[in-house]
């Protein structure tokens, strides 16, 4: 696609887009990026409703660990296309966050595109058959290092702290672990003085507990609640329709909904598809509860999701490419705010259900573990990148749950409870919170299933879901 780009579709993508910034911002990150916010059910820009169009943006699979914004040359390639398409957003999977990101994220706010970024590795992640070890200090300092360094940048959109920790019924019981390190990502920005960039949770599209964990995330203190929330969705297969796709129902459900929602992966690709769905998302039939969503994938890889095949450093637009392409330059967003709700605020907490719902809501969330408290009053200091050892069964675990009385100080520990220290060669078995979980995968999975959370999901999030 080099070369392609008629300056035409240049100037509409980039008109909307850009608009004047505060003198500081620009001398700041020489970009002029407006950073985005949240209010009510909606992200802004300024004053203007902002709605995610982009893509998942990882080249090489879900299999390859790589950083594709470290690299600002095919960081640039792929810029051009997402300019094309007309995108505003893209979403990366893993960042080494020892590497610099500098030159592409420059490059991507001046094309107005804004970052969407899982925090975790694979090898720093919550380890859902056995969150409590795996909610230690070392793994916070990773993903601390990481929203330090990402907050930076003003077009950084949001952070996930987690993606699909939670996909079936048992593996519920990891939903504190998850709601924890979301409240300590918030405080982290918040104590350090970062820009407050919006942090919440990507769901899996599990049917059985998707509404459940919404309202887990946003219930509670203001302390412990998320920015916004997000899932994966291929539920609509071309040919479809609001109604056929039971998207009408998934509107119904999450009307009243007091935090931003978006899918932080769409586009079934079982049928041809024509993106017809793209339609549906930017009406007012869904803006008044959702704000967008990103196409998943960029690049094709085994599971067959692809716009474009990377060929070393060729880029050949795929049949979807048109088409998704042709479905966004059809499809402006609705006029006005889109009916978001301007209220917003928490929704009560879910009733415990389980088997498919198995978290005591009245219950309190696990405190910060000791050593990682210095991290919210010093910083986090550099981030060890994708060749640390891992964290999974390293550090000292949280020793307490919080109070849950409602205080901000509810992140932190109390007393002086002594902590107890889980490392260990990986694998090694623990009994610790998590023991009755059973299996959350099929058979055929197993193997990859127990331990790596990050792995697992990237590399079965678009499949398993279908099955
Ligand atoms: C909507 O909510 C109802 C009632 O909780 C539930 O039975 C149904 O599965 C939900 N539909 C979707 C599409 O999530
Ligand atoms: C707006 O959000 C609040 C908080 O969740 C909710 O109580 C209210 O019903 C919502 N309003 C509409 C019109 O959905
Ligand atoms: C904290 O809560 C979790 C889940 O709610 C529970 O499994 C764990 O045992 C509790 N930990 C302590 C130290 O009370
Ligand atoms: C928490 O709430 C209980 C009951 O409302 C109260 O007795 C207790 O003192 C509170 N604890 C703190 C730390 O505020």
């Amino acid at each position: 696609m080099k070369g392609a780009i008629s300056s035409v579709a240049v100037a509409l993508s980039l008109g909307a887009q850009f608009v004047l910034a505060a003198p500081s911002d620009v001398a700041k990150r020489g970009s002029g990026v407006t950073p985005i916010t949240v209010k009510g059910n909606a992200f802004f820009k300024g004053n203007e409703r902002f709605y995610i169009r982009g893509v998942d943006y990882q080249p090489g699979g879900s299999s390859k660990l790589a950083d594709p914004i470290a690299d600002a040359e095919s960081c640039k390639r792929d810029i051009k296309n997402f300019q094309d398409l007309g995108l505003n957003t893209i979403r990366v999977y893993s960042v080494d966050n020892s590497a610099n990101h500098d030159e592409c994220m420059k490059a991507l706010a001046d094309a107005g595109i804004y970052l969407v970024l899982d925090v975790n590795t694979p090898k720093y992640s919550l380890n859902r058959a056995n969150p409590a070890p795996s909610y230690n200090d070392v793994y916070l300092q990773y993903i601390f290092a990481t929203v330090d360094m990402f907050s930076r940048y003003d077009n950084t959109l949001a952070f996930f702290s987690g993606n699909e920790v939670i996909n079936d019924g048992p593996s519920s019981v990891a939903a504190p672990y998850v709601k924890a390190v979301t409240r300590d990502l918030r405080n982290y920005l918040k104590e350090q003085k970062l820009r407050q960039v919006p942090v919440g949770y990507s769901a899996a599209d599990v049917d059985t507990n998707r509404l459940e964990m919404a309202e887990y995330m946003n219930c509670g203190t203001a302390d412990e609640r998320s920015d916004f929330f997000a899932f994966n969705d291929y539920s609509w297969c071309d040919p479809s329709s609001f109604t056929t796709s039971g998207w009408d129902q998934k509107v119904k459900n999450f009307t009243g909904y007091g935090i931003p929602l978006f899918l932080s992966e769409y586009g079934c690709n079982t049928n041809k598809r024509q993106f017809q769905e793209v339609a549906a998302l930017y009406s007012t039939k869904m803006t008044g509860v959702y704000s967008g969503g990103l196409v998943y994938e960029y690049s094709e890889e085994d599971s067959n999701y692809g716009l474009v095949t990377i060929k070393g450093s060729d880029v050949t637009p795929l049949p979807d490419y048109k088409a998704l392409k042709s479905a966004l330059d059809k499809t402006a967003n609705p006029q006005g705010d889109g009916n978001y709700n301007k209220t917003g605020g928490a929704n009560p907490c879910p009733k415990k259900n389980s088997p498919n719902w198995d978290v005591d809501s009245t219950g309190s969330l696990p405190t910060i573990p000791k050593p990682a408290e210095k991290y919210l009053k010093d910083g986090a200091g550099k981030g060890v990148g994708f060749s640390g050892k891992g964290s999974q069964w390293a550090g000292t675990a949280s020793s307490s749950n919080s109070t849950g009385n409602g205080s901000s100080s509810s992140g932190s520990s109390s007393g002086s409870s002594s902590a107890s220290t889980t490392s260990g060669a990986a694998g090694q078995t623990s009994s610790a919170a998590a023991s009755g979980l059973v299996k959350p995968f099929t058979v055929s999975m197993a193997p990859v299933a127990v331990s790596l959370v990050t792995i697992v999901s990237t590399l079965f999030g678009a499949s398993f879901i279908l099955l």
